[in-house]
């Protein structure tokens, strides 16, 4: 009897996709030998671009020496350079952390680190989580659990942590009654009004990404609205939870992407540029004072796993902050910020689909709506994010269309993290041939 090949998701359907075999710097190379600019460093990751000779040799440096000194048996020189780095990089009181191999992990042991926290002084009530509407957080179960992103969420409800879902921040789309100035202020109240609700006692941390990634666009913390969620979850003991996962390790300007709101979390989530995906690495960081708590009750972190502090990662992490310092990249992405969207607004002034382009440092996006008064969306059928990634790839650009931005299912956004070692050239590159394919595209529908 045969038995039919299981259904492939969308997402890993790679048989029409080219294959990949080589890259260097801002481009990589298919096996037919057609060169694709990297435009948003895969998934936001690249900050370096691609085969970087020094992060190369540290690794394999690393290697020759060890891969992996256990963490219950052993401490190494790269994972007390990297805790070194980021102690330094995080500034404030952001001084403990555990290293894991990706974002997924890296959420997952903050959320954990907040509920142990609550234990630890003697608040066990506190279980629950708060976290926004059009977030994304990974694909472990507790991450996915409070992801707010219906098209990836919904298989799974019904088995997770409980958390309660809260509107997003977002100046281009505020919430009922508030306009792009009160955006911040009202979406603010409702974190208040949700944890009054619910009763403090009840609520563990609120988690949410300071610039929000796929599941929004670049979507910053409207002006105040940082500053607001920091002094409601002082006033109520819920800790706030940073996931810099996508817009953190210098992508959003400074280091720490919350940095520029002028607020420290509890807990913050670092991952994809951490290494710049030259090994997986994320790690998960807390202030002093929740470390100590966990230290007095319990000894430490109750978490971890086989891989964490992996030293051949830590290896690459140093490579790559060592180099970001050295080279002033931070700095180059916050001077390239009103460049990028300069360019890309100009290269799409006369496309009446694009309602909005906003972002931060290499971390920016336009979305598309079919209307730019009422903002309405173009029908998600339509699939116009997917459309844009292949006609990029035939163009040669590598960016990172997505759908699902105002509701979970409609709505288009394309962004662009180009790496933060990008020539002007590369930029413009990367302009021209985003506004080629999303022009194309649109051409291609009868819509512009
Ligand atoms: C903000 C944010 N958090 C967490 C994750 C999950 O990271 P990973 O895919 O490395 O597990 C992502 C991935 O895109 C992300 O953007």
């Amino acid at each position: 009897m045969s038995v039919a090949p299981p259904m492939r998701a969308d997402i890993s359907a790679t048989a029409a996709l080219p294959k990949v075999v080589r890259a260097k710097g801002s481009y990589l190379y298919d096996q037919t030998g057609k060169q694709y600019i990297d435009g948003s460093g895969g998934p936001a990751v690249y900050c370096l671009g691609h085969a970087n000779a020094e992060v190369n040799a540290a690794i394999t440096d690393q290697l020759d020496r060890i891969a992996h000194g256990y963490r219950y048996n052993f401490t190494t020189d790269a994972l007390d350079a990297l805790t070194a780095i980021l102690r330094d990089r995080c500034g404030g009181t952001l001084t403990e952390m555990v290293f894991v191999t990706g974002g997924s992990e890296a959420v997952e042991s903050c959320l954990k680190i907040a509920l142990q926290y609550q234990t630890a002084i003697g608040r066990k009530s506190r279980r629950r989580f708060i976290s926004r509407e059009r977030s994304w957080h990974g694909n472990t179960l507790g991450a996915l659990g409070v992801s707010g992103f219906a098209e990836r969420t919904a298989a799974f409800e019904g088995a997770f942590v409980p958390s309660i879902k809260i509107a997003a921040a977002n100046a281009y789309r505020p919430v009922p009654g508030a306009t792009a100035e009160t955006a911040g202020a009202a979406a603010a109240a409702e974190l208040e009004a949700a944890i009054l609700r619910a009763g403090p006692d009840t609520i563990a941390a609120f988690i949410f990404e300071p610039v929000v990634g796929a599941a929004g666009g670049c979507v910053p913390a409207p002006d105040g609205y940082a500053r607001a969620v920091r002094d409601i979850c002082t006033r109520y003991g819920v800790l706030l939870i940073a996931d810099e996962v996508m817009c953190g390790a210098g992508r959003c300007g400074p280091w720490r992407a919350l940095a520029r709101d002028g607020v420290e979390p509890d807990i913050m989530s670092v991952a994809k540029g951490l290494a710049a995906g030259y090994q997986p690495l994320g790690a998960a960081i807390c202030t002093t004072a929740v470390f100590e708590a966990l230290q007095a009750a319990h000894g430490g972190f109750q978490t971890g796993h086989t891989f964490t502090g992996h030293t051949a990662a830590c290896a690459a992490g140093v490579a790559v902050q060592t180099i970001v310092a050295r080279d002033g990249l931070v700095d180059r992405v916050i001077a390239n910020e009103p460049r990028l969207k300069f360019w890309l607004a100009d290269a799409l002034a006369d496309v009446a689909a694009v309602g909005d382009i906003r972002g931060r440092g290499h971390f920016v996006a336009l979305e598309l709506v079919a209307d730019r008064d009422t903002r309405q969306p173009f029908p998600a059928e339509r699939k116009l994010f997917h459309m844009i990634r292949m006609q990029g790839l035939e163009n040669g650009l590598i960016c990172y269309p997505v759908g699902g931005n105002v509701d979970g299912y409609s709505g288009d956004i394309v962004i662009l993290a180009p790496p933060y070692t990008a020539s002007d050239a590369e930029l413009q590159e990367i302009v021209a041939k985003t506004a080629l394919s999303v022009r194309q595209v649109l051409a291609a529908e009868r819509l512009g």
